[in-house]
């Protein structure tokens, strides 16, 4: 893996966050583990999970789903996840990859491919890169879908996430203005069908599929 100096600062926090990630994201992880299994409802076939982490999705994956290909470029993260895996109804194939090349995957392969807080931690230069590589990886009338933090509206809300950003920044590389949809909907290839807010105007769902 030939990763962009970026990239790089985040496979090294994960390296380490991995290690307590899930006592660290349990507070939040109560409330995701209610939403992760009506996402993947209409996932099926041969699927593709990129920034699996410690594989929190995987049980919920339904029975039609066929293939699941699990990629992070964190060696520690994808260690937690294959003890995971034997929840999983199907069997999950481990890559260690950057989503902004994955030179490991090949091109139009899959029918779905699903992240969820990944664009939030992808650094801004590579957010394009990223959503490429999802397009190319994508059967021509695959579908995607994409679960990303954002800022709120509302006043009270957007005080709290500004509150909690510098610590979710340090920890989580991740951030509230990505701006992921923008970058879908420029995505040459990809064609977004809709969006929705899973929690208040601030967990949002992008879906979308290949336009190719
Ligand atoms: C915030 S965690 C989310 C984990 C998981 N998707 C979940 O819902 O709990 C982000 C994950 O993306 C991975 N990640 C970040 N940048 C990546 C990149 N460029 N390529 C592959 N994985 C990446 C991190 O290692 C981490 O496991």
């Amino acid at each position: 893996m030939n990763l962009h100096p970026k990239n790089l600062e985040n496979l090294k926090r994960y390296n380490i966050t991995a290690w307590f990630y899930d006592i660290l994201d349990l507070p939040w992880e109560m409330q995701y583990r209610k939403w992760r299994p009506q996402l993947l409802t209409g996932v099926s076939g041969n699927v593709l999970e990129v920034g699996v982490g410690t594989g929190r999705n995987l049980r919920y994956y339904p029975p039609g789903v066929t293939h699941l290909t699990a990629l992070d470029f964190s060696p520690a993260m994808l260690q937690h996840a294959r003890r995971r895996a034997e929840g999983a109804s199907c069997p999950v194939l481990f890559v260690q990859d950057d989503v902004c090349t994955m030179s490991s995957i090949p091109s139009d392969h899959f029918d779905w491919v699903v992240a969820c807080f990944l664009c939030c931690v992808l650094p801004f230069d590579y957010q394009d890169q990223a959503l490429s590589q999802i397009s190319r990886v994508l059967k021509p009338g695959g579908r995607f879908c994409l679960l990303e933090m954002v800022y709120s509206k509302d006043r009270s809300l957007r005080k709290r996430q500004d509150f909690f950003a510098p610590f979710v920044e340090k920890v989580y590389g991740a951030r509230f203005d990505r701006n992921t949809l923008e970058h879908a909907k420029n995505t040459p290839g990809l064609v977004v069908t809709g969006t929705r807010f899973v929690k208040q105007d601030t967990y949002l769902l992008i879906e979308g599929r290949s336009g190719k």
